[in-house]
């Protein structure tokens, strides 16, 4: 059985990545210090797949700690790196800390995957690497501009760390996947999305004002240059996204570039509107939300083109909007403990 290490396993693209790996018939050993999750991911995951995967405690940005495992499972075939710290607004608040952790982390994957000849990298990225952009959908060519937060930022110099590494040795390859927005929750309701305090995401704001654990769901600015005025964005499923990764495992382990970049989204721009719409049309809740300003930072409309990771990767988005949307309402309603 092929031998795959997720850091940040336990969180939340990553547990669900987990899962598809463990469902294709690989054996996954996760790192994951639980800054951002907790240790019934675990059972969640087995729950599903019925199988447990192996678990550390530990902190990537710790050089001795990634040792520590790396060392024990040498005879992996790749790493998918997802352990990293991802909320803007705090990354603007405590920039150094996202530089710490987030460049540590990967400087550290990296090394000790050439240490011990763990060939191959999968790299969680963003589409937040692309900004605005001019031509709309985004392709894997369209700029890569200075990006707005310094965790954007991570996400660009991360890429760079790669590549500066991936040229310096002939041995390793990487994939970059570059996620538009990732909605959703496994279709069991075993795992999903856990955010820590008030949730910054769309989603889960929606899902928590549903249930009642927020007044109501600000909308940030109806007066974009969209049809309906709200911003556009590519929702992508999560389990959809996390399929990305096992193709990209498979891809690294075949003959090609050392180095590629996919985006991975649906193709279909949605506005804010349309998911308030979604959510009410598949859950048959009534949202109350309100518009307000604009939020600072945010793009009037970003959604992908994935030829490339529908051609190349072999990977397609499969879940419909209204059945992803619903998914994360199930998985709300379970978490709160609440019968689905
Ligand atoms: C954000 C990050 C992005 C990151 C991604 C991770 C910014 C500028 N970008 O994407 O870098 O990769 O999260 O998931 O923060 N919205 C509301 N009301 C809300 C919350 C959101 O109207 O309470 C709107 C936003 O204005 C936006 C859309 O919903 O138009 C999606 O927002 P969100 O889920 O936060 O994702 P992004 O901002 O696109």
């Amino acid at each position: 059985m092929q031998k795959v290490i997720i850091t940040g396993g336990t969180g939340y693209i990553g547990s669900h990545t987990v899962v598809e790996f463990q469902n294709a018939g690989y054996e996954v050993v996760i790192i994951d210090n639980l800054s951002n999750s907790n240790i019934e991911v675990v059972d969640g995951i087995e729950s599903i797949t019925g199988k447990r995967p192996q678990f550390y405690k530990a902190d990537v940005a710790c050089h001795k700690a990634v040792d520590d495992v790396f060392s024990k499972h040498d005879d992996a075939i790749a790493v998918i790196h997802f352990a990293a710290y991802k909320a803007v607004g705090e990354s603007v608040k405590k920039p150094l800390l996202y530089y710490h952790n987030n460049v540590q982390g990967i400087v550290n994957v990296l090394d000790k995957m050439q240490e011990y000849n763990i060939l191959n990298l999968v790299f969680s990225s963003s589409c937040t690497v692309y900004g605005q952009p001019e031509k709309l959908p985004v392709t894997e060519e369209s700029p890569v501009v200075k990006p707005e937060s310094p965790y954007g930022n991570t996400k660009k110099i991360n890429e760079e760390i790669i590549v500066d590494t991936l040229n310096s040795t002939r041995k390793l390859k990487a994939i970059s996947l570059r996620y538009f927005n990732p909605i959703g929750a496994h279709e069991s309701a075993k795992i999903g999305e856990l955010p820590l305090g008030v949730p910054d995401n769309l989603l889960p704001y929606i899902t928590q004002t549903a249930i009642g654990l927020r007044k109501e769901l600000s909308v940030f600015g109806d007066d974009y240059n969209t049809p309906d005025g709200t911003a556009i964005r590519d929702y992508i499923n999560v389990t959809d996204l996390a399929k990305a990764h096992v193709k990209a495992v498979s891809r690294l382990t075949e003959d090609h570039d050392r180095f590629e970049v996919f985006n991975v989204g649906t193709g279909k721009g949605s506005s804010v509107m349309e998911i308030i719409l979604a959510f009410e049309r598949s859950t048959g809740q009534e949202l109350k939300y309100k518009i307000v300003d604009r939020r600072a930072g945010d793009v009037e409309q970003v959604w992908a083109d994935t030829t490339k990771a529908n051609t190349v990767l072999g990977w397609k988005a499969e879940k419909t909007l209204d059945e992803t949307v619903k998914s994360a309402w199930e998985w709300e309603k379970r978490v709160r403990g609440e019968s689905v």
